[in-house]
């Protein structure tokens, strides 16, 4: 990619601004391509999925081209963006990094050179185009030259975009706008998106329009929705019409349709047309090359708001300054929020991947605050929760600290979309919830916020009913929100074989409940007891006997499926296969073998139903061994051969889970090696699809030397990356210095916490006397190049501890 030669280019940008502003570029160190390639060099296959192109953190447009990969695959398209793919359009929004099908690629722009046969704007394969040369991005801007010398260079605001096209002499110039686009998707699959509805229409000049599309389906199966927009041109058209087409949306079926061309306006009417409009700046060749900037904004409120959002976010047509203010925004909200040694000593690579990480973790959740159009509220409103089962792990907990306003802003969005349409979600896009993939995770996002003492205008008495709304309200199997196996887990107390995936959201609901009992202590403490037992489920699952296959040595103990006589199903199985580890398989993303170790509340019991913790820590030694996973995950396995997966979310903790036996130094050793292999800065950078950023958090928590145990106050001690770290939490500073470190001194030696020596492994958010992640403070690491076992004092907490019978102790 070209990245470099950009970064040189704005670095003068930067170097000027920087006097002006006194605020450090940190924007010049990132790459916007980590993550856009799988393990195929050249394809976005098995790769991050994210989103390269313009925009804002937290915003609702995500600028970007939309491209069509041959040996496609589901997960491949998502972001818009891959590698060599063909460009069938520009559009206004994108996830990034995640799977499944396609969501968005609406409100498109196509500029292109011909419109003659065998061009047919009503289908995109005949004028989509591939791309030449290095495509270029920064942070705020992306450019790309098709293969018939059309460049394309994009830039995003919060609501609008502004793009310039460059057009060769030689050609024609043409901007087709296509109401009905949306991001292509292999026909067949289950969960495609559709056009629904559509208009447009034109001003006299041709220079501007405006319209509507109403769009359904995706990933979360949604309900439609409607965007309204407002586009102009800088340059009057020599022509400018509305079309409309006969519905055939897809690509590549049915019988060829013709457009019908019909003056300045078009609408979908009862026929369900597709509408779009061509506008013609040279309709015949011309020997001069030209320069064409649209801009493009963009509401699900009215075209008047998307008018005003074009206007007032790009007031100028100079795209320069669209990307400045971009790249000042990310560097004053995000950037400056961890602030590490940037100066000509500073490590690159380790730069990059810091800021590049803060990135990836900001494109996503979306602000729509003000521009929610399903209900009257002055709560904030936020979507493309994509998923919380992603996000809830340790992306909602950093927020927590360098992101205040916006995390209270999202938890206050999350309990009015419960308030407003029952559920919180787990997975939402396009205003609508769906899906679940294990348990209904908005809880233990919640949880955390409260066990962290947040209060501010979160009224908790909602956010505890929306909790307790999942906890008791059955779904009746859906998977679009709540729990779609409560039945099962209330009449049970885990997961019985009639379920889907009953090892891992026996897993999940646990985990939720422990959320609930924790939220209950301030809220509803006759509750507490109540759900402090149910988050003891997983236990009912555990079967003592079972032991692992073709492994050395043997393990034994395992979660194991149960059918509802109570029965365990053990002949013939091997927890460390898991068949396709999707939805109807018995655990979802991991096998057994690795949902065996993620009970975060209640390690302690853990341990012991493990044998101890002699065998606790060889089983952990040995899930980190090459060639040990015995199930093939295909492209979501990225090469990883080990059962410890770095690249699927529920075994991002267990790394660290010899901190419970305080041997921390193998925690560090098994994270660290993690974190070096498998994050690059590279397009196949990240192992698998960033998962809304997901992935890059873990890397930040890694860099810091910390990781939080959600719905805990707790932070595990880590190791950190840099030696000198200024991380914003709760508007102060918490100092994070880590003396000696070097290429192969990175073992922590010894802990200062505030000044005075630290005997523990982990630490509390916020203890009496001890305020860190509330007032900041410091944290002080003495590194070696040899293992220690440094601390002394206890184990981190494990404050689900609980018997089945609720009486506190465990079976074994
Ligand atoms: C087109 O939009 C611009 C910017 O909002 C406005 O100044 C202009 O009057 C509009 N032109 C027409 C013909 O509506
Ligand atoms: C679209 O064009 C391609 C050729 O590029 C053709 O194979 C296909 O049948 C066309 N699809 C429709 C619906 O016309
Ligand atoms: C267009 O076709 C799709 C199926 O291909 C259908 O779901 C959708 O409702 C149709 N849209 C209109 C406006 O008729
Ligand atoms: C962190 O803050 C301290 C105190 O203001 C300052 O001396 C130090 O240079 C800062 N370190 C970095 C990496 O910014
Ligand atoms: C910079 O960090 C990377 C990643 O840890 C490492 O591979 C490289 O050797 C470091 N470079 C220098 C000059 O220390
Ligand atoms: C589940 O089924 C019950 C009984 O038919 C019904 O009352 C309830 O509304 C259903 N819940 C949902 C979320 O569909
Ligand atoms: C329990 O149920 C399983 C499957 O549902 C069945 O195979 C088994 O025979 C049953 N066991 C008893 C004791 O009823
Ligand atoms: C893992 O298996 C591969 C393929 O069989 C082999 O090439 C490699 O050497 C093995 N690695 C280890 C560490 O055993
Ligand atoms: C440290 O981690 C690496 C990578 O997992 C592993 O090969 C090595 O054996 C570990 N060292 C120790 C002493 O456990
Ligand atoms: C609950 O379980 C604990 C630990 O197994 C046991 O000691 C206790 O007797 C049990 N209490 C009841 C009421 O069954």
């Amino acid at each position: 990619m070209a990245w470099r030669m950009a970064w040189r280019k704005l670095s003068l940008i930067a170097a000027a601004a920087q006097n002006a502003a006194a605020q450090t570029d940190y924007s010049q160190f990132v790459n916007p391509f980590i993550g856009s390639e799988g393990p195929i060099a050249g394809y976005a296959y098995g790769g991050g999925d994210i989103f390269v192109g313009g925009a804002v953190p937290y915003g609702v447009v995500k600028l970007g081209i939309d491209t069509w990969e041959d040996r496609v695959n589901i997960a491949t398209l998502n972001g818009g963006y891959t590698p060599k793919g063909t460009v069938t359009g520009v559009s206004m929004m994108h996830e990034s990094g995640t799977g499944g099908c396609a969501k968005y690629g609406v409100i498109s722009q196509m500029p292109l050179a011909s419109v003659a046969s065998p061009v047919n704007i009503l289908n995109d394969t005949t004028y989509w185009r591939k791309r030449v040369g290095t495509d270029e991005a920064t942070v705020g801007y992306f450019h790309t030259d098709l293969e018939d010398g059309i460049g394309i260079s994009l830039a995003g605001a919060r609501h609008a975009g502004i793009m310039k096209y460059d057009f060769p002499a030689g050609g024609e110039q043409h901007v087709l706008v296509d109401v009905s686009h949306f991001l292509p998707d292999p026909p067949g699959g289950f969960c495609q998106q559709y056009y629904v509805d559509g208009s447009i229409s034109i001003s006299d000049d041709g220079k501007n329009y405006t319209g509507h599309g109403t769009y359904a389906g995706g990933f979360n199966l949604g309900a439609p929705y409607t965007l309204y927009f407002c586009g102009e041109f800088d340059t009057a058209p020599v022509e400018a019409k509305a079309f409309t087409g006969v519905n055939t949306t897809r690509i590549v079926t049915g019988s060829p349709p013709e457009p019908t061309f019909g003056g300045k306006s078009a609408e979908a009417g009862s026929e369900g047309f597709r509408v779009g409009a061509l506008f013609s700046f040279r309709a015949t060749p011309s020997s001069k090359a030209s320069v064409l900037s649209s801009k493009v904004g963009i509401s699900f409120i009215s075209k008047e708001k998307a008018c005003m959002f074009k206007d007032t976010e790009i007031p100028s047509w100079d795209q320069q300054e669209t990307i400045k203010a971009a790249q000042d925004e990310w560097n004053k909200d995000i950037f400056s929020t961890i602030q590490v040694d940037t100066g000509p000593e500073a490590n690159r690579t380790l730069l990059t991947l810091l800021y590049s990480s803060l990135y990836f973790m900001h494109l996503m959740p979306s602000d729509r605050s003000g521009e929610n159009p399903l209900w009257e509220s002055d709560e904030p409103s936020w979507d493309d929760f994509y998923c919380i089962w992603d996000t809830f792990r340790n992306t909602f907990s950093l927020s927590h600290l360098i992101q205040p306003h916006a995390y209270e802003s999202q938890i206050r969005g999350l309990i009015d979309i419960w308030r407003h349409q029952g559920y919180m979600p787990d997975g939402r896009s396009g205003n609508d919830n769906g899906l679940t993939q294990g348990g209904s995770n908005a809880d233990n996002v919640l949880a955390d916020a409260y066990v962290k003492g947040l209060r501010g205008d979160i009224d908790w008495q909602d956010g505890y009913a929306a909790m307790a709304k999942d906890a008791e309200v059955s779904t009746n199997g859906s998977n679009k929100e709540g729990r779609g196996a409560l039945d099962d887990w209330l009449t049970y107390g885990y997961l019985t074989t009639n379920s889907e995936r009953s090892i891992s959201r026996t897993v999940e609901y646990s985990a939720n409940d422990f959320a609930l009992s924790q939220v209950a202590k301030g809220e509803k403490p006759e509750d507490v007891e109540k759900y402090l037992k149910r988050s003891a489920g997983w236990q009912l699952l555990w079967n003592p006997d079972v032991p692992s296959v073709n492994t050395t040595p043997v393990f034994k103990g395992f979660l194991t499926p149960k059918s509802a006589n109570g029965t365990f199903e053990s002949v013939g199985y091997n927890p460390a296969t898991c068949d396709v580890c999707s939805w109807p398989s018995i655990t979802y993303e991991g096998t057994p073998f690795e949902y065996s170790f993620v009970i975060p509340h209640d390690v302690e019991t853990l341990i012991g139903l493990m044998g101890g913790s002699d065998s606790f820590e060889s089983r952990l030694d040995y899930i980190f061994l090459p060639n040990t996973s015995q199930t093939n995950l295909g492209a979501n396995g990225v090469g990883i051969t080990s059962i410890m997966n770095i690249g699927n979310e529920p075994d991002f903790a267990t790394p660290y889970l010899y901190n419970y036996i305080n041997k921390q130094w193998k925690s560090v050793n098994q994270s660290r090696a993690l974190g070096n292999q498998y994050f690059r800065n590279a397009p196949f950078g990240v192992p698998g699809n960033s998962d809304s950023g997901a992935l890059n958090s873990w890397l930040i928590w890694q860099m810091l030397g910390m990781y939080p145990v959600v719905t805990q106050p707790v932070y595990l001690l880590g190791s950190p990356w840099f030696s000198d770290i200024n991380m914003t939490v709760n508007g102060n500073t918490l100092r994070i210095t880590a003396n000696g470190l070097g290429t192969d001194s990175y073992f922590v030696q010894s802990v200062k916490i505030n000044g005075e020596s630290w005997d523990k492994n982990w630490f509390e958010h916020d203890s009496p006397g001890q305020r860190l992640m509330v007032d900041g403070g410091t944290i002080e690491f003495e590194l070696g190049s040899e293992p220690v076992e440094w601390e002394k004092g206890d184990v981190p907490p494990s404050p689900g501890r609980v018997g089945l019978n609720g009486t506190g102790g465990y079976r074994v």
